[in-house]
């Protein structure tokens, strides 16, 4: 079975999402723990009414020092069984760049989400991003995780059109509700075997 370990920093609403759909069974996986770097993450509760355990790693005392960080992550992923062989890390509104070694040792076994269709908007607020570039459509996008900024291989996309009478909240709170969707589906492919990767390309099914 696949174990799965969850990174948060804040609301935990796609860390719920993907849980929830373990429980209805939709996806044949163990929650096998939760790690925060902020202690006061919403999404701790969360995960601790749906019965999973969480852990708080603090990043504040290691902002100069990514590698140093990352390691104690890696150990408290492997303490709970979510090895580079049977696990995957899902970063579920992580405010934290994952540094090279770490993705190496889970090489395509990292994901994330992002609120825009990559490549546009990567980084900060791209909700805002893309409604103030004026596009006509925007949405979210699950991808692998490589060394760069929201820049490795894309899993799975969702579009959601921009209405005139957006604002950053509003659409936010759309593509929210496809991202959702579009997690827990992910997350379900991985654990299925169905993510195919080829350099950047990849194929499902
Ligand atoms: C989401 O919009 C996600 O796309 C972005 O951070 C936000 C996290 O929200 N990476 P939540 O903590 O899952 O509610």
């Amino acid at each position: 079975m696949l174990n799965l370990g969850i990174l948060i920093s804040g609301r935990g609403s796609n860390m719920e999402a993907i849980l929830k759909s373990i429980q209805k069974k939709k996806i044949p996986a163990n929650p096998a723990i939760v790690i925060s770097n902020r202690p006061d993450a919403r999404g701790l509760d969360i995960a601790q009414r749906l019965g999973v355990k969480t852990e708080i790693l603090e990043s504040r005392n290691f902002d100069g020092n990514r590698k140093e960080y990352d390691e104690k992550i890696a150990k408290i992923l492997v303490k709970n069984k979510v090895t580079q062989r049977n696990g995957l890390v899902c970063l579920a509104g992580f405010m934290r760049i994952i540094g090279p070694e770490l993705v190496r040792k889970y090489k395509n076994r990292i994901i994330n989400i992002h609120p825009s269709l990559l490549p546009s908007f990567p980084g900060l607020d791209a909700q805002r991003q893309a409604l103030e570039y004026g596009a006509r459509y925007t949405g979210c996008t699950i991808h692998f995780v490589d060394s760069g900024v929201d820049s490795g291989p894309i899993i799975l996309q969702k579009t959601v059109e921009i209405k005139k009478t957006d604002t950053v909240e509003v659409l936010s709170r759309r593509i929210l509700a496809k991202e959702h969707v579009a997690y827990p589906e992910a997350v379900r492919l991985f654990a299925l075997k169905k993510i195919k990767v080829s350099g950047r390309r990849i194929t499902i099914g």
